[in-house]
C-alpha cells in the first residue's frame, strides 16, 4: 500500500510517498481503508522535529481519519467490515496512508448525513475545541475570547461556545471577520491593526491557540474569576487561572460533535482538499498560518 513517510526530520520535502506492507492488526484494533485525513499544525512540527513524541523517523504522520472498516481484530465487537467511521489516532503509522490501524475505541460511527471529507476534518480540531470548553466550564452568558478564531480549532470553538450560550470575541485578520460573524462571533479584533488588550476586558474565558506572549496578554483582559485555557506553550507559568488542553480521542465526544454537524448546527469549513501525493505542498500551505478552517487530504 502507499503511505507518506519520511527518512529524516526537516522541511516539507522530506515527505515522500512510499510502498510499504499493509499493517497487521493487534487485539482491539481495526483496519480502515482511508477516505480522508486532515493536516494539523502539529504534523508540521513533528515532521520538522520541533516536537518529538513520535520518536525518530521513519514514521508516517497524521492523527485524523475517516474511512470504511476493512478488517476487524479479535476483541472488537462494535464495528463490522464496511462500517464507515471517523476518529483520531496517535501512532507512528499515522493516517497519511491508504490503510490505517486504529484502536476501535478511538473511533465513532460516521453519521449518515456527514460526508467523509468533513468527518476527517473534525477529530483533532473539534475534540480540542470541545474539550477546551469543557475544561473551562464555559457557561451561558459568559464572554469568551478565542485567539486564531479562523483556524481549524478556532472556527469550531466559536460555534461550540455559541451553542453553550456564550458571547464570542475572536482575534483574526479582517479578511476573516465576515466568515466568523456568520459562524456566530459577536466581536472581532483584527490583531494586525489592534492590540486586543486595549480593545476588550472582562473576559471570562480566553482560549489561546497562538501561544507565546498571547498568554500574559490574555491574562490582562480576564475578569477576576476568568480562566485562561491554552493549547500551546505560552509565557504563562504557574497561575491559578491557567490550564493546558490536550485534544484526546473520545468516542462519546465524537458522537455528540458528529450529530451537531449532521444537524447543521455546526459548520466545518474546508479551506481546500489536496491529495496525499501533495502532502509536502499541503504542509507548506499549513505553515503559512493562514488556513481558514481545515486542510483535508485524500488518497493519491
Ligand atoms: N494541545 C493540543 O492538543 C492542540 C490541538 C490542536 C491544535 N493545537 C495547536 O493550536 C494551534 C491552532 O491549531 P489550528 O489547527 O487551529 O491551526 P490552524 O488551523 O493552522 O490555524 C490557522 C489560523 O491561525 C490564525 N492566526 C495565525 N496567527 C494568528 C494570530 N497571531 N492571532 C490570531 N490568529 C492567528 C489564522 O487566521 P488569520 O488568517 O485571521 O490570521 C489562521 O486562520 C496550533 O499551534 C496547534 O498546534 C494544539
Amino acid at each position: 500500500m502507499r503511505a507518506v513517510s519520511q527518512q529524516a526530520l526537516g522541511g516539507p520535502d522530506v515527505l515522500e510517498t512510499v510502498e510499504i506492507p499493509q499493517p497487521t492488526l493487534r487485539q482491539g484494533q481495526v483496519l480502515i481503508r482511508l477516505a480522508a485525513t486532515s493536516v494539523n499544525p502539529v504534523d508540521c512540527k513533528l515532521r520538522a522535529g520541533l516536537v518529538g513524541f513520535l520518536g525518530e523517523p521513519p514514521f508516517t504522520l497524521g492523527f485524523d481519519l475517516s474511512g470504511a472498516i476493512a478488517e476487524v481484530a479479535d476483541g472488537v465487537t462494535e464495528f463490522r467490515t464496511g462500517d464507515q467511521v471517523f476518529g483520531m489516532v496517535h501512532t507512528r503509522t499515522g493516517t497519511y496512508s491508504e490503510y490505517v490501524t486504529a484502536r476501535a475505541d478511538n473511533l465513532a460511527p460516521c453519521p449518515a448525513g456527514l460526508d467523509l471529507a468533513t468527518a476527517a476534518a473534525l477529530p483533532t480540531a473539534a475534540l480540542t475545541a470541545w474539550q477546551a470548553l469543557e475544561l473551562a466550564e464555559l457557561r451561558a452568558g459568559e464572554r469568551i475570547l478565542v485567539h486564531a478564531a479562523a483556524g481549524g480549532v478556532g472556527h469550531l470553538a466559536v460555534q461550540f461556545a455559541k451553542l453553550r450560550g456564550a458571547h464570542v470575541i475572536g482575534t483574526a485578520r479582517g479578511v476573516n471577520h465576515e466568515f466568523l460573524r456568520d459562524l456566530g462571533a459577536e466581536e472581532l479584533i483584527d490583531y494586525t491593526t489592534t492590540d486586543f488588550t486595549a480593545a476588550i476586558s472582562d473576559v471570562d474565558v480566553a482560549l489561546d491557540l497562538v501561544g507565546g506572549e498571547y498568554g500574559s496578554r490574555s491574562l490582562r483582559v480576564l475578569s477576576p474569576d476568568g480562566r485562561y485555557i491554552t493549547a500551546l506553550q505560552s509565557d504563562v507559568g504557574e497561575d491559578p487561572r491557567y490550564a493546558l488542553v490536550t485534544g484526546r480521542p473520545s468516542r462519546p465526544d465524537l458522537i455528540v460533535i458528529g450529530k451537531l454537524v449532521e444537524a447543521g448546527q455546526v459548520r466545518v469549513h474546508i479551506d481546500r482538499t489536496m491529495s496525499l501525493g501533495e502532502a509536502a505542498e499541503a504542509h507548506r500551505v499549513s505553515e503559512t498560518g493562514r488556513v481558514r478552517g481545515k486542510l483535508v487530504l485524500t488518497p493519491w
